[in-house]
Formats: C-alpha cells, structure tokens, sequence
C-alpha cells in the first residue's frame, strides 16, 4: 500500500515521463525543421521510450492500489542552437531526471516503502544508460564539428535506431 505521499511523487514522477516524451517530440520536430531526418527519427523512438517509462508509473501506481492522478504536461521549448544544442539539451533534461529519481528513492527510503524501492531500482540503471546515450551522442556531434560530411553520416546512423 502506497503512503498518501508516496502515492504524489509516484504521480509526478508519470506526468514528469509524459514531459519527457513531449521533449523528445518537440525536438523531432526541431530536428526536421533543421532538414536532419536521422536524428528527427531517434527522437521519435526517444519519445515512445518515455511513454513506456509513463506507463511503467501508471501500472506501478495502480498495482500497488493506489489512485493515478494526471496532470497537465508543460509545454516543452521548440528551438535549440543546432544539433548539437538540441541534443545538449537532451543529455542536461536527463541529468535532471536522474535527479527526480534519486529524490523518489529518497523519499521511498523515509517513507519504508520497500516495494517502491525495488520498482525504482530499474530507473536508477534506466538513467545511467540514458545519460550514457545522451553523452555518446553529444560527443559524436562534437567530434563531427562543423563537417557537414559527417554530420550527415551520423544523422544516417541514428536514422537506424528502432
Ligand atoms: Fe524516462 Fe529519459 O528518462
């Protein structure tokens, strides 16, 4: 059984996946506004991770007899400075959800909910690899710099992504 409290962080935590999402959405957009159709379709795949990662929240919540509660979901930015200033972005968005799921932790650790621990533990390894990817990538448009050759190689390889 969820505390009352545990029971809002859980809720945020689904409506902060559903943000994700609608980021990751956004920047597809960007992406296909800046005519780089490879990194526009990585985005796309990001966003339906997140929609997963919602979802996980909403079953948790509710198997654990708890109440799903939605909220509005911000709007996200749609402009960034280039490829690699949308992506940087993407790497700084989930450093801060690490953040938001070391937080959850802490507060299932005060509350002794040892259920939600353990449903947690996968996002603590979910961020690791999400900031790892996010990292990859940052440094791969970095490595390409002002080439459009290899931006454009690079755009194909991410086109690969399902
Ligand atoms: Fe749901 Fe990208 O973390």
């Amino acid at each position: 059984m969820l505390t009352e409290r545990m029971e809002g962080k859980l809720n945020a935590q689904l409506n902060a996946e559903m943000y994700s999402g609608y980021l990751y959405l956004s920047m597809a957009a960007f992406y296909e506004s800046i005519d780089m159709p490879g990194f526009a379709s990585w985005m796309r795949v990001q966003r339906l991770e997140e929609l997963t990662h919602a979802l996980r929240f909403f079953d948790y919540v509710v198997d654990s007899g708890g109440r799903v509660r939605l909220s509005p979901i911000e709007a996200p930015p749609f402009e960034w400075d280039g490829a690699l200033g949308a992506f940087e972005a993407a790497l700084a968005h989930e450093r801060r959800v690490t953040g938001l799921i070391n937080d959850l932790v802490e507060v299932a650790e005060e509350e002794k909910d040892d259920a939600s621990l353990e449903f947690l533990e996968w996002f603590v390894h979910e961020q690791e690899e999400e900031e790892e990817t996010a990292e990859k990538v940052v440094g791969l448009i970095k490595a390409a710099g002002d080439s459009a050759d290899e931006l454009e190689k690079l755009d194909g390889e991410l086109a690969l992504r399902t």
